[in-house]
């Protein structure tokens, strides 16, 4: 299964695509995720991504596009992957398409979150992460706990989880991402839009629901 799972800032494109990548048995491929680790190693391309993100601006293309092309060459994405947070703008998709290409490689299915402006900002504004197994939780679901539901590790919060660079990451997704919807809606394999409210099961559930077909056809 060959996935892109996109959606504004705090869609719960992590949350969900964590569920759907351990379904399919495929890699949740995050660019923020990449991103971040490049980050926390310190390295050159980590340092240079800080800023960007800091400010809530996108990261370079060519920054993305090599960390995809890596990413994209491992063996654990050989059967399928799960872009969470990639493509972002043209140029990442149409870079998206020549790696594909140059692999005889196609997506099996775009499907885009639904959450109105508000409820994203109350998701972001109150989302924990576990520095060590990097699950993803939010205040009103951990109340006082202080660690990990998960594995016990300790919950952060992001560096530009804050309102203000909240709403300047909204207001780039308006004008570099969401262009990207109209793209794939119109391309051959099209573009399956999925309510992003509601309980986290309830989602898991509807996108299950839209993909089964898909998944018949990948999986036999
Ligand atoms: P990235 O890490 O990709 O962040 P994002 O796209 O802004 O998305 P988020 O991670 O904020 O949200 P999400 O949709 O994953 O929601 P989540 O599941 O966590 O990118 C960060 C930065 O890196 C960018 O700003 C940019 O600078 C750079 N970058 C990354 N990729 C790039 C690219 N391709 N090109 C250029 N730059 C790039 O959920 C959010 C919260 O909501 C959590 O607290 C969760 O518990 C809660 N929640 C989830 N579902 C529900 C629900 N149903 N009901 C209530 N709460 C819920």
């Amino acid at each position: 299964m060959k996935l892109i799972l996109m959606g504004p800032p705090g869609a719960g494109k992590g949350t969900q695509g964590d569920r759907l990548a351990a379904r399919f048995s495929i890699p949740r491929l995050s660019t923020g995720d990449m991103l971040r680790e490049a980050r926390k190693a310190g390295s050159p391309r980590g340092r240079e991504a800080q800023r960007y993100m800091d400010a809530g601006e996108l990261v370079p293309d060519d920054v993305i596009l090599g960390l995809v092309e890596e990413a994209l060459a491992t063996p654990a994405a050989a059967k399928g992957f799960l872009f969470d947070g990639f493509p972002r703008t043209m140029t990442q998709a149409d870079g998206l398409s020549a790696l594909l290409d140059s692999r005889s490689s196609e997506l099996d299915a775009v499907v885009t979150l639904d959450v109105p402006d508000e409820e994203l900002v109350a998701r972001i504004s109150g989302r924990r992460v576990c520095g060590a197994c990097g699950h993803i939780t939010h205040v009103i679901e951990i109340g006082d706990d202080t660690g990990c539901a998960v594995c016990g590790g300790p919950l952060i919060q992001r560096s530009d989880d804050s309102e203000a660079t909240v709403r300047r990451r909204l207001d780039v997704y308006r004008e570099q991402t969401e262009p990207l919807l109209e793209y794939y809606a119109r391309s051959p394999i099209g573009l399956t839009v999925v309510d992003g409210t509601g309980s986290v099961d309830e989602i898991t559930e509807a996108l299950l629901a839209v993909l089964a077909d898909t998944a018949d056809e990948v999986h036999g």
